[in-house]
C-alpha cells in the first residue's frame, strides 16, 4: 500500500473511543489511521476527565485521612499540609504518561496518528488542516466518528465559563489555589467527584442540584439518599430542587442567584469559584457532515443504527458523540464492536450491562435496573442487602460505611441490578456486570466461594440475602 492509497479504516477523534477502535482496526489487519487534533491522544477521558479527576481524587482522599483519619489509626504524623502545586503535578504526570503510552500502542500497532482537524469533503474523503500548518486529504473505505463531547453551556448563556472563578470540569481540575467557598452547579457526577476533591482539599462546598436526589440518571434512589448522608458528613453541603439561574462576577467574588426548582423563592449565594457541571453535549463542531450525508438528531447527536452506521454508507459512529451514556468503557466497547462489524461483519454491546462509578469516597457504583425503574414498570422483583458494618475486612479497615444491594427478579432469582455504596465499589461492581451479562442468579454467587477477608464477602452476602439468608447480618 501507499500513503496515497484509500485506508481501510480512518478513525476521526483519539479519545477511548477512537483509539480503542483504532488499535483493534489494525489488530485486524485493516490499513488504519486516526485523526486527532488535540495534540495528545486520550480524548476527554485521559486529557481532561477520567484520569486526571482521579488522580485529584486519590490524592485528595489520602490526604483528607492523613488530617483527618490517620491518628485514629495510630499513626501520629505532624504538620501535615497540602503542597498543591506537587499534587497538580502529579496528576499532570499520570495524565502524560497515560496519552504518551497510547501513542505507543499506535507505533506498535502500526496506526498512522495524523494530527490535526479533520472536516468531511465527500462520504469517503476527509481533509485535514495539521496541527503543525498546512493541509492534506485522507480517502478511506471505512470512516469512524468518534469525535465525543464538550462541556454544555449554561442555557441561555446566563454564565459565561472564564475557567478561573467560573470554571467547567476542566478548570475545576487545575485551580491553583484552593477556594474558601465553592458552589457547585449540578449534583450529578462531575459535580460530586469534583466538589468532593475541593472539600477535602478544604474548600466550603455547596452543591445546587435542581432534582430532588444528587448521582445524576441511573442511580438508585435509595443510594442517592445514603449517598448525600455521607457526604454531608463529610461537610458538603446541599441545596436539592434548587435551580441556579445565573451568575455574576463581582468585587472578586461570584454571585449565584437561585430559585425554587417549582419556581419562586429567589435566594443569592456567595462564592470564590462556581463549578458549572449542568452536563455535557455531543461535538461536531467543524465537521462539516453536511458533505457526507451524516444525519444528527434534535440534541445534536450522531443518528445510528444497531450496528453504529450513520445515514451515510460507509461511515460509523461510536462514543459520547452519538446515543447512550457518555462513559470511557462505553465508548470503548463500541469502538471493538464497530470495528469487528468492519472485519468481521458481526460486533455486540450489551448495554445492559454497562456500569457506572463515582469515585467519591465512599465509591458508588451500579449496573443494571434501579427499584424504581422495576416498581415503574411493574416488574416483581426481591432485594438483598448487606452493610459493610457486618464485612469483617471493612471493619479491620475502619471503613464500614455503605451497603450492597442486590435486585432480583422475584420468580426466576436472576440479578436484574446492583447498587453499591462502600470502599472499593468501583472494583467489586465488575463481577455484579458479568452477573448481568452472563444472566446469573443471586444463587450462583452466594454459591461461589469468596475469599475471606474480603469485600467481596459483603457482595457474597447481599446475594444470600437475595435468594436465602445471609451468615453475619
Ligand atoms: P472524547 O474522549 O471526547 O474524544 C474525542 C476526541 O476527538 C477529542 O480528543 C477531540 O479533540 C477529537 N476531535 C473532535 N473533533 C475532531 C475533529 N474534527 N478532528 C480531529 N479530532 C477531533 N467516563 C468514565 O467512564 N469514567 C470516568 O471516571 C469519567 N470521568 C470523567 C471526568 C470528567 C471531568 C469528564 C469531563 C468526563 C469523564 N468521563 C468519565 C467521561 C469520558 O471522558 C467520556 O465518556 C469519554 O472520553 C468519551 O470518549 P469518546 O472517545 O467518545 O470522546
Ligand atoms: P450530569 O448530567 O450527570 O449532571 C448534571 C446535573 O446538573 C443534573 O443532576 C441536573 O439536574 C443538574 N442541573 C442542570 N441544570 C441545573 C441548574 N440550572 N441548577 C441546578 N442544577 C442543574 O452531568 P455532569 O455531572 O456534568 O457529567 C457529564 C457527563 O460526564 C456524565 O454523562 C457522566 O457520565 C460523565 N462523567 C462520568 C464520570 C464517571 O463515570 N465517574 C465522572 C465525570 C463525568
Amino acid at each position: 500500500a501507499t500513503p496515497s492509497e484509500p485506508y481501510d479504516a480512518l478513525i476521526i477523534g483519539g479519545g477511548p473511543g477512537g483509539y480503542v477502535a483504532a488499535i483493534k482496526a489494525a489488530q485486524h489487519g485493516l490499513r488504519t489511521a486516526c485523526i486527532e487534533k488535540r495534540g495528545s491522544l486520550g480524548g476527554t477521558c485521559l486529557n481532561v476527565g477520567c484520569i486526571p479527576s482521579k488522580a485529584m481524587l486519590n490524592n485528595s482522599h489520602i490526604y483528607h485521612q492523613a488530617k483527618h483519619d490517620f491518628k485514629r489509626r495510630g499513626i501520629d504524623v505532624a504538620d501535615v499540609s497540602l503542597n498543591l502545586p506537587v499534587m497538580l503535578k502529579a496528576k499532570e504526570d499520570a495524565v502524560t504518561g497515560l496519552t504518551k503510552g497510547i501513542e505507543v500502542l499506535f507505533k506498535q500497532n502500526k496506526v498512522d496518528y495524523i494530527k490535526g482537524a479533520a472536516s468531511f469533503v465527500s462520504p469517503t474523503k476527509v481533509s485535514v488542516k495539521l496541527n503543525d500548518g498546512g493541509e492534506t486529504e485522507v480517502e478511506a473505505k471505512n470512516i469512524i466518528i468518534a469525535t465525543g463531547s464538550e462541556v454544555a453551556p449554561f442555557p441561555g448563556g446566563a454564565i459565561e465559563i472564564d475557567e478561573e472563578q467560573i470554571v467547567s470540569s476542566t478548570g475545576a481540575l487545575a485551580l491553583t489555589e484552593v477556594p474558601e467557598k465553592m458552589i457547585v452547579i449540578g449534583g450529578g457526577i462531575i459535580g460530586l467527584e469534583m466538589g468532593s476533591v475541593w472539600s477535602r482539599l478544604g474548600a466550603q462546598v455547596t452543591v445546587v442540584e435542581f432534582l430532588g436526589a444528587i448521582g445524576g440518571a441511573g442511580i438508585d434512589e435509595e443510594i442517592a439518599k445514603q449517598f448525600q448522608r455521607s457526604l454531608s458528613k463529610q461537610g458538603l453541603k446541599f441545596m436539592l430542587n434548587t435551580k441556579v439561574v445565573s451568575a455574576e462576577k463581582k468585587d472578586g467574588k461570584v454571585i449565584i442567584k437561585t430559585e425554587s426548582a417549582k419556581g419562586g423563592q429567589e435566594q443569592e449565594l456567595e462564592a470564590n469559584v462556581v463549578l458549572v457541571a449542568v452536563g455535557r453535549r455531543p461535538y461536531t463542531e467543524g465537521l462539516n457532515l453536511e458533505a457526507a450525508g451524516v444525519e444528527l438528531d434534535n440534541k445534536g447527536r450522531i443518528v445510528i443504527d444497531d450496528q453504529f452506521n450513520t445515514s451515510a454508507k460507509g461511515i460509523k459512529c461510536i462514543g459520547d458523540v452519538t446515543f447512550g451514556p457518555m462513559l470511557a468503557h462505553k465508548a470503548e466497547e463500541e469502538g471493538i464492536a464497530a470495528v469487528e462489524y468492519i472485519s468481521k461483519g458481526h460486533g455486540h454491546v450489551n448495554y445492559h450491562a454497562i456500569p457506572s462509578v463515582v469515585y467519591t469516597h465512599p465509591e458508588v457504583a451500579w449496573v443494571g435496573k434501579t427499584e424504581q425503574e422495576l416498581k415503574a414498570a411493574g416488574v416483581k422483583y426481591k432485594i438483598g442487602k448487606f452493610p459493610f458494618a457486618a464485612n469483617s475486612r471493612a471493619k479491620t479497615n475502619l471503613d464500614t460505611e455503605g451497603s450492597v444491594k442486590f435486585i432480583t427478579e422475584a420468580e426466576t432469582d436472576r440479578v436484574l441490578g446492583v447498587h453499591i455504596i462502600g470502599p472499593n465499589a468501583g472494583e467489586m461492581i465488575a463481577e455484579a456486570v458479568l452477573a448481568v451479562e452472563y444472566g446469573a442468579s443471586a444463587e450462583d454467587i452466594a454459591r461461589t466461594c469468596h475469599a475471606h477477608p474480603t469485600l467481596s464477602e459483603a457482595f457474597k452476602e447481599a446475594a444470600m440475602a437475595a435468594y436465602d439468608k445471609p451468615i453475619h447480618f
